[in-house]
């Protein structure tokens, strides 16, 4: 079985984005990325992504009339890279559902909740709000429906007395996101896990969801 072609996608500081490439350069990945996109000229990610001698590309949304004309100068980017998997890593721009469509089953993304709990933003205060023991990140395939798509991996840690939004949101990050991601996106390309074909929506593997 050949390696997966990955498209990462970035808006910011691109943490993920180095666990992905740390997690080819090692092997656990069967996969290589071939390029970076970001819609921010100033994402940290971009030199992530020039240190690994991976092309990268940054394409403004603020450029663009509209949703429509950003996502299909995107859509004709990445597929100019022939992505096996389209990757989401902290890409803060809503997709069109026609882009999305594009992609489905080919696309991941990763929310720091445990969907369906907190789709959107601002999900660590949210969590803290709601009295939650219990919080975590959740990789999913990208389906029309906001942070809905079903999970390929998720995992938990337990909230602490005194943790604030702050201290969650780099908990989440450090012990949580940065292997989960990567063990998702491994199973991807390992064609572990499938989005099947027909709504509803449900991911088909091999094993059942990890919940730690
Ligand atoms: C992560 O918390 C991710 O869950 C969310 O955006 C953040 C990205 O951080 N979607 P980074 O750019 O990977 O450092």
């Amino acid at each position: 079985m050949s390696n997966k072609r990955i498209v990462v996608l970035i808006s910011g500081n691109g943490r993920n984005l180095q666990a992905l490439i740390d997690a080819c350069a090692n092997g656990q990945i069967a996969g290589d990325i071939v390029g970076v996109i970001s819609n921010k000229a100033d994402a940290y990610g971009l030199e992530r992504a020039k240190s690994a001698a991976i092309p990268s590309w940054v394409i403004p949304h603020q450029n663009f009339a509209d949703r429509h004309s950003f996502d299909s100068a995107l859509r004709t980017q990445i597929d100019q890279l022939k992505p096996d998997l389209v990757v989401l890593a902290g890409f803060m721009r809503i997709l069109t559902d026609d882009f999305v469509r594009h992609y489905l089953g080919r696309m991941l993304n990763i929310h720091p909740s445990l969907l369906p709990k907190y789709p959107g933003l601002n999900t660590h205060q949210r969590a803290l709000d709601a009295g939650d023991q219990q919080h975590g990140a959740t990789v999913h395939f990208v389906t029309p429906e906001l942070d809905a798509g079903p999970a390929v991996l998720q995992a938990t840690l337990t909230i602490n007395a005194n943790d604030t939004a702050a201290s969650l949101a780099q908990r989440v990050m450090e012990e949580v996101e940065l292997s989960l991601y990567p063990s998702a996106v491994a199973d991807y390309c390992a064609d572990r896990v499938t989005l099947s074909a027909q709504p509803p929506y449900q991911a088909i593997r091999s094993n059942p969801v990890r919940s730690n």
